[in-house]
């Protein structure tokens, strides 16, 4: 594991978009995953600038859709699909991405789709991660399964009152569905973001605390190229 710790928000973005776009770069024809959330969108902002300037082809990879809130469709303000496709998406060929649609009541479907997209692009090579206040990885909520490909998933209640910060409100979303964190680990490299002072004890705890289900960030530390880029505010107490 390394870990990367910028002075603050902005040079965190550059440093996290350099990283991805190095990546792409290096693997075009490859499969991405990237978090919606808020943390990496200073990154999706840097990527776009440099597509523009021409320093990268985001639409030389594919993507894979992190995760989704169940009951949120593109539509909503919000959801993954929106924040993704406002902040990136939308400056990439359509036929490069596959999302999660959380109107589509067949989840099973949605899972199935998800991981043949997945074993159709060879797996993850590259897979950019934040990491929620209970330590959640996409929507593999504490105490989540060791189950490898995509379900669905309760919501923790930690994740359901944070979840106010993306919708201006309260919504009545109770479940999400995610990729596995198995599969994502299984991504040749991983990522793992984080920005700002109410992170730093979720990122000491899952740096320095004992791997646990409990936390599911803790499971990356066993990957053998993980890099964990944080500015100094997540990383004040580590
Ligand atoms: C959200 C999403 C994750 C995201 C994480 C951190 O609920 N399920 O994919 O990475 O929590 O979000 P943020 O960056 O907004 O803190």
């Amino acid at each position: 594991m390394t870990v990367e710790i910028s002075n603050n928000y902005n040079e965190l973005s550059i440093q996290v978009s350099e990283k991805i776009a190095g990546y792409i770069n290096a693997m075009p024809g490859t499969l991405v995953c990237l978090a919606a959330g808020n943390t990496p969108l200073g990154a999706f902002r840097e990527l776009v600038a440099m597509q523009e300037r021409g320093e990268v082809d985001l639409s030389s990879v594919w993507y894979a859709g992190l995760d989704e809130w169940i009951g949120l469709g593109p539509g909503d303000v919000g959801s993954c699909a929106q924040v993704m496709n406002e902040a990136l998406y939308k400056h990439i060929s359509k036929e490069r991405i596959r999302i999660f649609d959380g109107l589509d009541s067949d989840e099973e479907k949605q899972c199935r789709d998800m991981e043949n997209w997945i074993k159709s692009h060879g797996g993850l090579g590259f897979t950019l991660l934040g990491i929620g206040m209970n330590g959640h990885i996409g929507f593999n909520e504490p105490g989540a399964s060791d189950a490898e490909g995509c379900f669905l998933v309760d919501l923790d209640d930690i994740t359901k009152s944070v979840s106010k910060k993306y919708f201006g409100k309260e919504l009545p979303i109770a479940k999400g569905i995610t990729i596995g964190w198995r599969t994502l680990f299984n991504a040749g490299n991983v990522v793992l973001m984080a920005s700002g002072k109410e992170k730093a004890p979720i990122v000491k705890a899952a740096l320095q605390g004992p791997v646990t289900p409990d936390i599911p960030a803790t499971q990356f530390k066993k990957h053998n190229k993980l890099t964990v880029m944080l500015d100094k505010d997540a990383a004040s107490l580590i």
